[in-house]
């Protein structure tokens, strides 16, 4: 095969995300058979080499290896795909452009704006394509939602609401650390929930709504100590377990954002709703193939909220699938992020979201935690 027509993957992890994005690899050529780029599994890359191999005969991947860099080295890989814990992100995205690569990062892009403005400058300085995995964009709701935006269905924006709630940190045994629990150590995340949850809120929000510019937020950390999963020491906890705030879009708008892991009975809650001058839309996570729609415009009797259940041919990505009325779930909007990438190094449309994209919302989390700390009103940098 003319190597100009497939790129050979690297992927860095072999956990969750590993797992969605090589089936997303995997499912985009099923799937979009037409794709111009093919990818191909060629190695998979996490630092235990049992897991790893496990991981590569599970999902068919040619190869292995244990150390990111060596990864980075090869010859025969064209994209660098990061699935890594978010301390890797900025490390491996600028040893691999160094090298030539293209780069796939999951989200946040950095631990700081820092981390992610070097990832920037990276990509943009040597050319190279590249997109992170802020899949919620593409689950066929949500990408209804932007075409009613774009369309002026909404007319004037006068509300913008979306939080994320979970429950799994509740506990003060929880530990810190460690491969299973490397998001409550701050070293390694960065940031509490704000970069884990509200940065995906943030995404879709300057996606459908546009740039925020002021930001007033509270965080708070419930369980003060924790022990260290690796010693089983207490130590003090540096990230936020709840994140909330208050913002002042460009287009005139005001946002109401929140997230936490301690809403007892919500495992993955995310929820967004709209309001325009002549309409409103609302979408959830639980629901997700469902998008619900309020249009003043409709005749007075039957006014009233549509749930478009989203599976029909002309509905987004949905001709790919199924017959109409049957729906899809979670993994499949990787799978699209999958194939409208590989669509894009062929030649079709621009790809989005970019480290650029994904910078701006890097931002907007910094506001948000610097104004928690000043208990002031933050303007999100540019
Ligand atoms: N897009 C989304 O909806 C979404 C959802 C979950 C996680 N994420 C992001 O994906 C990333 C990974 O999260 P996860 O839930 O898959 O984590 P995970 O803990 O399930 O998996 C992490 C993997 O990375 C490997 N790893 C850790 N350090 C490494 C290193 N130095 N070199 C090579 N491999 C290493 C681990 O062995 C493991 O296989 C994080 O940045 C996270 O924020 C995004």
């Amino acid at each position: 095969m003319d190597p100009r027509d497939s790129v050979r993957v690297g992927l860095v992890g072999c956990g969750f995300m590993g797992r969605t994005h090589s089936n997303a690899w995997r499912q985009a050529e099923r799937f979009f058979p037409d794709l111009p780029v093919r990818p191909i599994l060629q190695a998979v890359c996490a630092r235990n080499p049992d897991e790893v191999a496990g991981f590569a005969g599970q999902w068919g991947y040619e190869s292995t290896e244990t150390d990111w860099r060596a990864l980075v080295d090869r010859d025969d890989i064209d994209l660098i795909d990061i699935a890594s814990p978010n301390d890797t992100h900025a490390e491996i995205a600028v040893a691999a452009t160094a090298a030539g690569k293209l780069v796939s990062c999951e989200k946040p892009l950095g631990r700081t704006v820092a981390e992610a403005v070097a990832m920037v400058e990276a990509v943009e300085a040597a050319g190279v394509a590249n997109m992170v995995w802020y899949n919620y964009r593409r689950v066929p709701a949500v990408t209804l939602a932007k075409l009613l935006v774009d369309e002026g269905r909404l007319g004037r924006v006068f509300h913008y609401r979306a939080k994320f709630l979970q429950d799994w940190t509740i506990s003060k045994d929880v530990p810190q650390g460690g491969p299973a629990t490397w998001r409550l150590d701050v070293d390694v995340a960065g940031s509490g929930v704000t970069g884990d949850l509200l940065a995906h809120c943030i995404d879709t929000a300057l996606w459908l709504n546009g740039p925020i510019g002021r930001v007033s937020a509270m965080t708070e950390t419930f369980v003060k100590e924790r022990p260290d999963a690796v010693t089983g020491e207490l130590r003090p906890v540096g990230i936020d377990d709840a994140s909330a705030f208050l913002a002042r879009f460009d287009n005139g708008s005001l946002g109401t954002f929140e997230a936490t892991r301690y809403a007892r009975g919500h495992k993955a809650l995310y929820t967004l709703e709209i309001n325009g001058e002549h309409a409103s839309i609302a979408w959830d996570l639980h629901d997700l193939h469902r998008l619900q729609f309020f249009d003043h415009g409709d005749e007075g009797r039957l006014r009233g909220w549509r749930s478009i259940h989203v599976t029909d041919g002309d509905h987004p990505y949905m001709k790919r699938w199924w017959v109409p009325g049957l729906q899809i779930g979670y993994e499949h909007t990787f799978v699209h992020q999958a194939a409208d990438f590989l669509a894009s190094l062929g030649g079709g449309e621009p790809f989005h979201p970019t480290f650029r994209d994904a910078l701006a919302t890097d931002r907007v989390s910094d506001a948000v935690l610097a104004s928690a700390k000043s208990e002031r009103w933050e303007t999100v940098a540019s």
